[in-house]
């Protein structure tokens, strides 16, 4: 276990904001974190990261920031359909996607390239070209701030677009250490997703490795690589909207892109909003929005969450404005 006073947050932030924790915990097993929990005990004030891919920190964190190292991918069960593995919670996501791939198990690969961990992927609900990660838990093994260990079945989890209940203010005391995944055996491909089949055409197989490859081409050339251009991915959710409101706008805008929901609701890509209002590759500062995708903001180098902040503000403010469509971060502001 490693415990640290004033540490610099920076390499654990993919906005690369340079900020620092009072104190960083990071531990190897659910056993040590227990053991500090029961020990040692936490203060008020706390923090679990992942590997920082959906964070804003907009000054120094005065509290503990606590990271997982519990990880790896172990079989709990396989028969010739299905396998259930179960992860731990600081194994990068991509290098799980990667896995499943080469050992042959469906239902990942279309979220190829995520940045995070496995962790914070069943807390934030990650999706990517029709496929939630919701979709493959089959539960989560948590430990709470009094060390007491419970598992959550995927069904009790609340999961839905981009959240779950360990989102909620009274579950920050649950940390999750382990996710229990159920993945195919044999091929269950979903490529209805923009242009994912087109992008297939170009090969002469249809198989994992080949999925993958499309997948992370199509990421790659729409969003910043976190380590040239600091940013969290979609920095807003994509708002829904009342068919009556969507229905008058579509008249405005028959080219508007958009998710049909249910019968009351779709969804509209906050990205699209966004360039209407002619923020594509706009700066405030030295923040961003991105040139490719609208829907993501970039620090352009040494930006300070609070620049970042008031852009993301500016661009809630103009689409409010175009629109009448309030678009919410889905990036946490700490
Ligand atoms: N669009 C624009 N301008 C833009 C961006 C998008 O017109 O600047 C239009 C696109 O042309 C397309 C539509 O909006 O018609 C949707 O765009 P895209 O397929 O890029 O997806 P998105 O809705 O903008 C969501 C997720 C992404 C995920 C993609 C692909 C959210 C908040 N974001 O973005 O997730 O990769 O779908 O499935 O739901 C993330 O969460 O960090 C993330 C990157």
């Amino acid at each position: 276990m490693k415990l640290l006073k004033d540490y610099p947050l920076l390499s654990y932030n993919t906005f690369g904001i340079d900020v620092r924790a009072a104190r960083f915990l990071e531990y190897q097993s659910e056993e040590e974190l227990q053991a500090f929990l029961l020990e040692e005990g936490l203060e008020a004030s706390y923090l679990h990261i992942g590997q920082g891919s959906n964070l804003l920190f907009t000054k120094d964190f005065e509290g503990t920031v606590l990271h997982s190292c519990i990880r790896g991918v172990e079989v709990l069960e396989e028969d010739d359909r299905r396998v259930h593995v179960r992860v731990g919670a600081g194994t990068l996501w991509d290098d799980f996607v990667s896995c499943c791939v080469s050992r042959g198990w469906y239902g990942a690969e279309n979220l190829s390239l995520i940045p995070g961990e496995v962790g914070a992927s069943a807390v934030q609900n990650i999706g990517a070209y029709g496929v939630e990660v919701k979709d493959l838990i089959e539960a989560v093994e948590t430990v709470d701030v009094h060390g007491i260990r419970r598992v959550y079945a995927g069904e009790t989890c609340g999961y839905a677009y981009r959240d779950s209940i360990f989102k909620r203010p009274d579950m920050k005391q649950v940390f999750v250490t382990r996710v229990r995944f159920s993945l195919d055996k044999t091929p269950c491909y979903r490529l209805d997703y923009g242009s994912i089949r087109a992008e297939l055409a170009k090969h002469p197989v249809i198989d994992l490795p080949t999925i993958r490859r499309v997948i992370v081409d199509i990421r790659q050339a729409k969003l910043p690589d976190p380590k040239v251009l600091g940013n969290a991915g979609s920095f807003f959710k994509n708002p829904v909207v009342p068919r009556r409101q969507f229905e008058t706008l579509l008249q405005q805008y028959p080219g508007m892109p958009y998710y049909e929901l249910d019968a009351d609701r779709v969804k509209i890509p906050a990205g699209w909003l966004i360039e209407q209002c002619g923020w594509k590759g706009k700066a405030l500062g030295r923040a961003s929005v991105h040139l490719r995708q609208a829907l993501v903001l970039v620090n352009l180098g040494g930006a300070t969450g609070h620049e970042i902040v008031a852009l993301a503000e500016a661009v809630v403010a103009s689409v409010y404005d175009r629109f009448q469509i309030e678009i919410h971060p889905e990036v946490n502001i700490i």
